[in-house]
């Protein structure tokens, strides 16, 4: 008889969780075959970034807690490194599986590839969910952390097709490569009834396609004052501009602690409270979220994975970033680059008032399987 894998998945922040979430329900099925822990770094730590994932998401307490926290990036990323070495050393794990692309993915992927196990002398193998995504901006960290990330990888598990031509010119072997889809919309597919049920809507006192949903967190917007003063602009003008079609229109804007603390520093919180119908929120939890996007008239965001929620959901969303990494949501989906192109974004918003804004449709493998595929590929490699 084979031995049971021991295998480790590691989340860190909210982008995580819900990738992570349709995978430990999927090694629940294989309980013989599988032992299956769940380290979370600690990167995020707030109530509303963490802990409520876990329950909206039905996964299990972690096993292992690191406590990193938060920090400038080296530090974060080293503690990540000191605390997953003794947890790797200890558990001699069969395998590591890390997401995303965030400090966390490449901080246990960098121990991993360099963590010698005992007896074998091996070093521990990465399976990494959604690779091969290339936004080609090596000035977001996220890039850099799929970059290495990839290089440091064993089983490469990749969300869509470009991430297989991505990883081949990277020079990465191609029986590493599994092209599988999106765990993420799994999880969305899973949720779906309890999405429904959520009551945030009536909470917030709001009727569906009556507002526009937003989120923005990246550094290239939040922490540079020029381009922050820009999004303040455009909501501002959004605003104006939307009471043409409707005076009750709302803008709904759960923020980010980072969006909040920057918009602190620089002295914008007055001006975004200012916004005619404009809500800030809380960060909302991943059912309530979901519910406010798939009722939503159009998003507004700078999120990765937003664009491909939306695009499941055939939302129209208007991402404010210079690059792009998910290309299907571009082509196929219902997401435009917009930059921080304030005529561009106001004409889109147009386009969507007036019915002429492109439908998009739904990437073949945005199926609600992705998981269950990379489960039968670990079940078959890992004997
Ligand atoms: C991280 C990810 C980003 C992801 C985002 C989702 C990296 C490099 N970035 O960015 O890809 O889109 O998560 O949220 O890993 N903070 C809190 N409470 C928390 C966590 C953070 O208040 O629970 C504050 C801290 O002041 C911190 C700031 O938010 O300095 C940013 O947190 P951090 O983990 O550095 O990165 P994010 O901007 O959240």
């Amino acid at each position: 008889m084979t031995r049971k894998k021991k295998i480790i998945s590691v989340a860190g922040a909210r982008p995580n969780f819900m990738k992570l979430a349709p995978i430990e329900r999927e090694f629940r099925k294989h309980k013989s075959l599988f032992t299956h822990l769940i380290v979370h770094t600690g990167q995020h730590y707030d109530y509303l970034l963490s802990k409520v994932f876990f329950k909206d998401l039905d996964l299990p307490e972690p096993d292992i807690y690191l406590g990193s926290g938060s920090g400038a990036h080296a530090q974060q990323t080293a503690k990540i490194m000191v605390e997953f070495e003794k947890v790797v050393l200890k558990e001699q794990p069969d395998l590591v599986i890390v997401f995303g692309d965030i400090n966390s993915t490449i901080a246990c992927a960098l121990v991993c590839s360099k963590t010698h196990l005992r007896g074998t002398g091996g070093i521990i193998p990465v399976a990494h969910v959604e690779s091969g995504l290339r936004s080609f901006d090596r000035r977001m960290p996220e890039e850099i952390n799929r970059l290495v990330t990839d290089a440091l990888s064993d089983y490469l598990f990749i969300t869509e097709k470009t991430g297989v031509t991505n990883l081949l010119k990277e020079g990465v072997e191609r029986k590493k490569l599994f092209l599988t889809g999106d765990t993420m919309i799994d999880s969305l597919a899973h949720f779906r009834n309890k999405i429904s049920r959520s009551g945030i809507l009536s909470k917030l006192g709001m009727r569906p396609g009556s507002y526009m949903l937003s989120t923005i967190h990246r550094p290239a917007n939040v922490d540079n004052k020029e381009n922050f003063s820009k999004i303040i602009r455009i909501f501002t003008k959004i605003s104006a501009m939307v009471a043409e079609y409707d005076p009750d229109f709302r803008i709904v804007l759960p923020i980010h602690p980072r969006t909040f603390k920057m918009a602190e520093e620089f002295g914008f919180l007055k001006k975004f409270r200012n916004i005619r119908n404009l809500e800030l929120i809380d960060p909302a939890g991943y059912i309530d979220f979901i519910k406010l996007l798939s009722e939503s008239k159009f998003v507004i965001t700078d999120s990765g994975g937003i664009q491909e929620e939306a695009t499941f959901l055939k939302i129209p969303c208007l991402t404010l970033r210079d690059s792009f990494e998910r290309p299907e949501t571009l082509e196929m989906g219902s997401n435009t680059l917009c930059r921080l192109n304030e005529g561009l974004i106001l004409r889109k918003i147009r386009e969507i008032f007036e019915g002429k804004y492109k439908k998009g449709i739904i990437p073949r493998l945005m199926d609600g399987k992705a998981s269950k595929r990379i489960v039968n590929i670990l079940k078959s490699r890992l004997k």
